[in-house]
């Protein structure tokens, strides 16, 4: 009997349970631990149902993802054995219970839907997220879904993932009974009640649906999941389910699954998901590292990011004291807040008391008052060194000595913050995203004395706060401003070689980016750029390139959207039109214009990225490639069907954009240049490195 799947009777009932935790992956050994039980249960006289239940904390989560990458890198793998077991649990003459609580999802719903009926308590959650993955259901959960809850619902689970509540899967069908108190005790008193009935087979029904079901569907994929093939591919899955017998439907599934496993969106959103994960794994920091419970906050400065950053405390139910230097800065702030607040009622992402509880738990105040009590300080004040300093050495003396010390700085250095401190141990920068309240990057800066407690505290602050936290080294822009500044400035420069803006964020947007890189910089603002430019304009090495049309506008008085003008005019409704002035200015820059494609446009500016992307991680700013990839997905607005800029070079070849980058007339990054000359990949670069 496999390990994996334990055996027992009670009350004339077999109950089959899960035990590969942690989350019950369908793992080499589960299906087969299932077939063997069930094939235990049909032999013994005794037996009159069977129970499927999942030990610990959930049902079963899904095929192991694991399995995929080995698919992926050539290795075998496959899901005959999960195929097997849906086809015996369905086939199985007595009834099958499935019992569910946690979360059925992907294959394990599947699973469950191949038994013969389903209970789950209210808690619970089922769903098909393969869309995640770059791939549709392949354990005939297309075919089933919409046999159970018709066409429209089992397009809507399929084709964009998203998981409902059990009690919405009951109302749709697909669960039979919600219970209370005990599952297993409840899923054997169900079972005994529908012994000796002849089980119902879902594979034996049929299902009907309005062709304009799938038009619509394919309509609203091609705007909530621009770019990726999958959610598609999981629709006309569907669609079959609704003109084909059963197997047949099943075999069209099978052929659309072995596509989108093999397509690069897979191999992509794969690396995503586990990147995702392997983000939170720091060399040298383990889980005996102490972590600083943080149950109060404090933030300094309201202003656009001060005022985000109370919300996303607030939104994760902790309290926080929001710090201004005059009151008319802290009612603006508080109004912003208000406002968005507000917002989120109208458009029914919660209810208006709820956002009042979170606003309850934000104190506006002019004083220290309290921070003694908080266990972290956010300082997100301009962005000026000095006045960095003065509020560092400020918080030193009111904050607790075991208190972390936060500063939101997008591009100062952190040692020298810290060293405004007696404590530069307790000092780390927590780079927030704006608007910080929706991004859900936080790039986490150790400085050189950050403790480990420091650092592991952040980490595990930054899920708390449903944030995605990235450890990064500390220079100027760390990883992801720091990458941003080249593919910004190759951007300008394709302007000024006379491709227009809106075909550079056109072909950007296509390529699957949430803005173009444009209109990205109107919206920061063009002067931020401008400013530090001007500081830095001593550095500036004669005969190097550098650009020159924002500098132009700005001069101009055109910052972006903030006043109307920038790459683009923009209307009251902040609706973008072509600027004419751009043009005319890029004239004065003296690169003679000529017609830049598309491919070019994507070339240079994914190159810019890479290369600076291989130099990060070379100097070790970056711990791995992976961790540039999440920043770039879930900072940048990057498409995470390409992976990431790096899992995009390895899908590319490095080889191939090592010669672009030389073709480009610029020096390929040395580690880029290595790995490429040796036929390697980022990827092999991070397993080397763990
Ligand atoms: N396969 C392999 N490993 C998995 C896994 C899976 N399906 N699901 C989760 N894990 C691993 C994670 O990588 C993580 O490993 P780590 O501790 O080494 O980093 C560990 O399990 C715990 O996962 P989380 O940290 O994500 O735990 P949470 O409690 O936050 O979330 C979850 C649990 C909601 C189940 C979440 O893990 C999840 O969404 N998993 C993916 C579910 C999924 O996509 N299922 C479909 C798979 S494809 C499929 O089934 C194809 C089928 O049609 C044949
Ligand atoms: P902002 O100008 O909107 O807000 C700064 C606020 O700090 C103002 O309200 C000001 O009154 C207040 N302030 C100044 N000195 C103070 C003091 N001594 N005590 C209390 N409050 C004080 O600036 P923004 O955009 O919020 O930036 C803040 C920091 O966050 C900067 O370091 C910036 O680089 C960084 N950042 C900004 C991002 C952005 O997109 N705006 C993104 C990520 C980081």
């Amino acid at each position: 009997m496999s390990t994996l799947v334990s055996y027992a009777v009670e009350r004339g009932v077999a109950v089959l349970t899960v035990e590969n935790p942690p989350v019950n992956a369908l793992s080499p050994g589960v299906p087969q631990g299932i077939l063997e039980g069930l094939a235990q249960a049909s032999a013994d006289g005794e037996v009159k149902a069977v129970v499927l239940i999942g030990g610990g904390r959930t049902f079963i989560a899904g095929a192991d993802i694991n399995e995929f990458v080995k698919i992926h890198e050539g290795q075998g793998g496959g899901l005959d054995a999960i195929l097997q077991a849906v086809t015996s649990l369905e086939a199985s003459a007595k009834p099958v219970v499935a019992a569910i609580h946690g979360t059925a999802l992907g294959g394990g719903l599947e699973v469950a839907m191949a038994c013969h009926y389903r209970i789950a308590v209210a808690a619970a959650q089922v769903g098909q997220p393969e869309v995640k993955l770059g791939i549709i259901p392949g354990g005939e959960g297309t075919q089933r879904l919409p046999r159970l809850a018709g066409a429209k619902a089992a397009v809507e689970l399929c084709a964009f993932g998203e998981p409902i509540p059990a009690p919405q899967a009951h109302a749709a069908g697909i669960v039979d009974r919600i219970v209370e108190g005990d599952l297993r005790a409840g899923a054997i008193d169900f079972a005994l009640g529908v012994a000796g009935a002849p089980p119902p087979r879902t594979g034996e029904r049929t299902v009907t649906a309005d062709p304009a079901i799938f038009a619509a569907a394919h309509q609203e994929a091609d705007k909530r999941m621009r770019g990726q093939t999958a959610p598609h591919a999981a629709i006309d899955a569907v669609e079959s389910a609704t003109r084909l017998p059963f197997r047949e439907g099943c075999a069209e599934e099978a052929r659309l699954f072995e596509q989108c496993l093999k397509s690069d969106q897979s191999k992509a959103l794969v690396h995503a998901f586990f990147g995702e994960r392997a983000v939170a794994k720091i060399p040298g920091i383990g889980k005996d590292t102490p972590l600083l419970p943080v149950r109060r906050a404090a933030v300094i400065g309201a202003g656009t990011m001060g005022g985000g950053i109370a919300m996303v405390y607030a939104n994760a139910g902790l309290p926080i004291i929001l710090k201004e230097t005059t009151q008319e800065a802290l009612d603006r702030g508080m109004g912003t807040i208000r406002k968005n607040y507000a917002n989120s009622v109208k458009r029914g992402r919660f209810t208006e008391a709820a956002a009042n509880e979170r606003l309850a738990l934000i104190t506006p105040q002019l004083t220290y008052d309290g921070f003694g009590e908080c266990d972290i300080v956010i300082e997100a004040v301009f962005e000026n060194m000095g006045l960095k300093k003065q509020v560092f050495a400020e918080i030193d003396t009111v904050a607790r000595p075991d208190a972390i010390l936060a500063s939101n700085t997008s591009t100062l250095d952190i040692d020298e913050i810290a060293s405004a401190t007696k404590r530069p141990e307790w000092v780390i920068g927590h780079h927030y995203f704006s608007p910080a309240n929706v991004m859900r990057l936080l790039e986490i800066v150790r400085g050189k004395a950050s403790s480990k407690s420091v650092v592991a505290s952040s980490m595990d602050l930054a899920r708390k706060l449903r944030k995605v936290g990235v450890l990064v080294g500390n220079c100027r822009g760390f990883v992801g401003n720091r990458m941003f500044a080249p593919y910004c400035r190759e951007s300008i420069f394709l302007v000024e070689e006379g491709a227009p803006p809106e075909l550079v964020d056109g072909t950007m947007y296509e390529f699957g980016m949430a803005m173009g890189p444009l209109a990205v910089q109107d919206l920061a603002g063009l002067d931020v750029g401008w400013r530090i430019r001007l500081e830095y304009k001593h550095t500036e090495v004669p005969g190097v390139r550098y650009a020159e049309l924002d500098t132009l506008l700005c001069e101009r008085g055109h910052y972006g959207q903030k006043t109307g003008r920038g790459f683009y005019l923009y209307d009251e409704a902040r609706k973008p039109s072509p600027n004419p002035q751009v043009r005319e200015l890029a004239a004065t820059v003296g690169v003679p214009p000529r017609a830049i494609g598309k491919q070019e446009i994507v070339d240079r500016l994914t190159c810019a990225l890479i290369n600076e992307g291989a130099r990060i991680l070379e100097d070790g700013i970056a711990l791995r490639s992976v961790d540039i990839d999440i920043v770039y997905i879930n900072g940048y607005g990057f498409p995470a069907w390409r992976g990431g800029p790096m899992k995009y070079a390895d899908l590319t070849g490095l080889t191939a954009i090592r010669d672009r980058i030389r073709g480009f007339g610029w020096k390929p990054a040395p580690l880029l240049d290595r790995l490429a000359g040796e036929g390697s990949t980022f990827a092999a670069y991070d397993k080397g490195k763990s």
